[in-house]
Formats: structure tokens, sequence, C-alpha cells
């Protein structure tokens, strides 16, 4: 039976630490937050952030907008909380609406307020092997499970399901500088479970049920970032996790595994660039 990787424990864990050291600063970090239109699953996740934010002494500013906003507008807004002093972090919310240029709208934000590490120059630092000044959000929290579980990635072969900019290519990427040997496949791959048997780390961040137990090796490492609701209404994850977890060493859960560590991440890399921002000022 795996052992069951927890993330809210270390999500508590990573907060409370960062909670005692916001109190010494004279003055409260900030996260501007982004959401454009009213996509239920993105208002979910921005109230969480908030939540989570205010709980620690981040203070959350939430920009809202309906979703036919002209990218202009959006462009403008970005501009201004660049220049704005007190602000610190910024997010944008994605999805953004299709009319919108997404790119362009996450590139106006500064290199400096870039708390998702999503613009072309983190990006550019990040797969170079320079040191932006956050890493991606959730990857970071999947580096931050495995070093509380002491899983060593060196020479390891990690499989990455999924190359999206969110999540699968920036896996991979930190999975590298870790030195583990890494696989990324998509929709497009061929015999997707002869390659996922020699994982001894499975990441999956498809969001449709996918891995089943006779798809990967004993004692294989699982971390499931797939979070959608099944045609029952559950919350579940890409994995199945009643037969993997019988099989693999550790396993995530869907919920309370990767997604309380992508907020922990979140409010990590905001206090690392107040820190940064702070350093540049004094
Ligand atoms: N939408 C889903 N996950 C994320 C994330 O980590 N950052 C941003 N900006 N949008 C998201």
């Amino acid at each position: 039976m795996a052992i069951i990787m927890d993330g809210k424990r270390l999500r508590d864990k990573i907060l409370s630490n960062l909670k005692s050291e916001i109190e010494a600063f004279t003055k409260k970090p900030v996260l501007a937050v982004i959401l454009v239109g009213d996509d239920p699953a993105s208002r979910i996740y921005v109230n969480n952030k908030k939540k989570t934010a205010e709980n620690i002494g981040i203070k959350s500013i939430v920009i809202e907008y309906p979703a036919n906003i002209e990218e202009e507008v959006l462009l403008k807004k970005i501009k201004d909380l660049n220049s704005d002093d007190e602000v610190n972090a910024i997010l944008v919310q994605l999805p953004l609406p299709r009319h919108i240029d997404k790119q362009k709208v996450i590139d106006a934000i500064s290199p400096l307020k870039d708390v998702d590490c999503f613009t072309i120059e983190n990006c550019g630092k990040l797969y170079t092997g320079l040191e932006p000044y956050v890493y991606p959000c959730t990857p970071q929290g999947i580096l931050y499970l495995l070093d509380e579980y002491k899983i060593n990635l060196e020479g390891k072969h990690v499989v990455v399901i999924g190359r999206s900019n969110l999540v699968g290519k920036p896996a991979a990427q930190l999975a590298l500088n870790r030195n583990a040997t890494v696989t990324v496949c998509h929709s497009h791959t061929k015999n997707l479970s002869d390659i996922t048997k020699t994982a001894d780390v499975l990441i999956s961040a498809v969001g449709e049920v996918l891995i089943e137990d006779d798809m990967m090796k004993d004692d294989c490492v699982v971390i499931d970032v797939g979070i959608f609701r099944d045609c029952n209404g559950k919350v579940r994850g890409d994995v199945n996790f009643e037969t993997v977890s019988k099989k693999a060493s550790y396993i995530t859960p869907v919920p309370g595994g990767v997604g309380p560590m992508t907020i922990a991440s979140l409010m990590v890399n905001t206090v690392k660039l107040y820190k940064e921002q702070n350093k540049r000022s004094s």
C-alpha cells in the first residue's frame, strides 16, 4: 500500500512558517490577482488564493473584469500594477477568454512581479538554466512534496504526461534540473503505457481518467495533478486511486495532494518577490 503524500499537511506547515516570517516584515506583501469572466472553477481558485493570502498576512487585491473586456484595458491595468510600488506580485488567472491574446497579457507583467513564472523572460531563464526570481507554482509544489517525503530524482526516470506551459513543461524542466531522466508524453504519444511502465516517478497532468495500475511498475511514485468532477459529481484526478495506491510506493490524493501545494507555492513566491523588490529598493 502506497504512502499517501499529504499536501494539506505540508501546505499548512509552509504557510505557518511564512506567516511567522511575514509578521516580522515592516509592511505586508501585496498580491494582485486579475480574474476575467465568470468561470466557476477560476472563481473558486481565486477565492482560495485570496483567503489563504489574508490568513498569513499577505494583502490580496482581486481585480475582476467581465468576459467581454477589451485586451487594451487589461494591458493598461497590468501596466499600472507594474508601476505601483505597493504591489509585489501579479497573477492573471487562466484561462482567459479567447479574444484575448494570452501571451501578450502575460508578457505585460513585469518579470519582477511575475508570481507564476509565466513571462517569456522568466520562462527563458527557467529553460536555459538561469535562475528566475520564482518557479512555477504547481511544479514547485510537486518538488516540495517530493522533498518532504525524501524522494530524490537524480538518475530516476520521470515520466510527465501533459505538455502545458502551466504544468507539464515546467515540471519536466524542474525534474531535469534535479538530474532526472525525463520523458514527456502527450495526446499524440504512441504506446503510452509502454513508457509509463518504465517510470520511477509518474506525473500526470491531463484532466481525465487515465492511469490504471497496469500502466505502471511496482513502487512507482505517482503524482496526480489532474482535478475534475466525474459524471457523478465526484472530485477526482487522472489516477485510479483505488488500484494504483495498492501498487505505488507513494501517491498524491485528489483532492488534498498537489492542489494545496500550488497555493502554498504561490504564497512562497509572493514573499520571494516582496523580498527581492525590497532588496533592490533599499
Ligand atoms: N489557472 C489554473 N492554474 C493556474 C495557475 O497556477 N496560475 C494562473 N495564473 N492561472 C491558473
